[in-house]
């Protein structure tokens, strides 16, 4: 596992962004499986700079989202349907029909179509994730079996009161979500986690210092052979 901390965000998107890159430069249909929120933005705006500096070719590159809200309108400003369009396809200029987002009708269906496209695509090359205060990795939140697929989930309300700042209020935020499983995730050839801010140290921490276990599911990623994480100093704060 390699831990880079950095003192200025736009350098920690460069960083993980290049991460994506030779992805792609090296194999220009790489799949990148894309997470939402707050925490990957510097990386995406780097991958669309670079990308466009380099002139790199990206008509074959395939994506798949990590996770969205069921139940939600996939036109919906908040749906990980348009904030994936919205903040990945179109400034880093990918093909809008080779990115997946899995179906807000969440199905056991939808879950399993989606675990098939990921493998029909020849897995996650590189996978971007970001971390919940209480260690969730996509929508698996702690409890959730190391082992597990693509699936319907329920948000605790931690979760849901982060994310209520999308919203107009707590209230409007969806209670369940569909998300690629930790197994899922851990199948992935890279995994690439960033974290910002000091609300992110804890579970930082106890992600790669403290004990694997799925009461903190980004501590699982200690069982992966090529994860890397860019962070924050303040998101580095608790760690030894
Ligand atoms: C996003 C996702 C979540 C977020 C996490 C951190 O697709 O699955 O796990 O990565 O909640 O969110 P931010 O980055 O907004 O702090």
């Amino acid at each position: 596992m390699e831990v880079r901390v950095f003192d200025d965000v736009d350098e920690l998107g460069r960083f993980a962004a290049e991460h994506v890159i030779a992805a792609i430069s090296a194999q220009p249909d790489a799949v990148i499986g894309l997470a939402t929120g707050s925490s990957p933005l510097s990386l995406y705006a780097a991958w669309a700079e670079l990308a466009r500096e380099r002139g790199l070719d990206q008509s074959a590159v395939r994506g798949f989202a990590l996770d969205e809200y069921a139940g939600i309108d996939p036109e919906h400003p908040e749906s990980y349907h348009s904030v994936i369009t919205k903040t990945v396809v179109e400034p880093v200029g990918l093909e809008p029909s080779r990115v997946a987002v899995p179906s807000a009708e969440a199905t056991e269906e939808a879950a399993a179509a989606y675990e098939e496209a990921i493998t029909a695509a020849g897995g996650v090359d590189v996978q971007i994730l970001g971390i919940g205060r209480n260690g969730h990795l996509g929508f698996n939140e702690p409890g959730s079996p190391l082992d597990s697929r693509t699936r319907r989930v329920s948000l605790t309300a931690e979760t849901i009161a982060d994310n209520a700042r999308f919203f107009d209020s707590a209230a409007d935020v969806p209670t369940e979500a569909i998300t690629q499983g930790l197994g899922t995730i851990m199948d992935a050839r890279k995994l690439v986690i960033v974290a910002v801010g000091e609300a992110k140290a804890a579970a930082v921490a106890a992600a790669i210092e403290g004990p694997v276990t799925p009461d903190v599911p980004a501590s699982l990623a200690q069982h992966h052979e090529n994860v890397v994480y860019a962070i924050d100093r303040a998101a580095a704060s608790q760690l030894s």
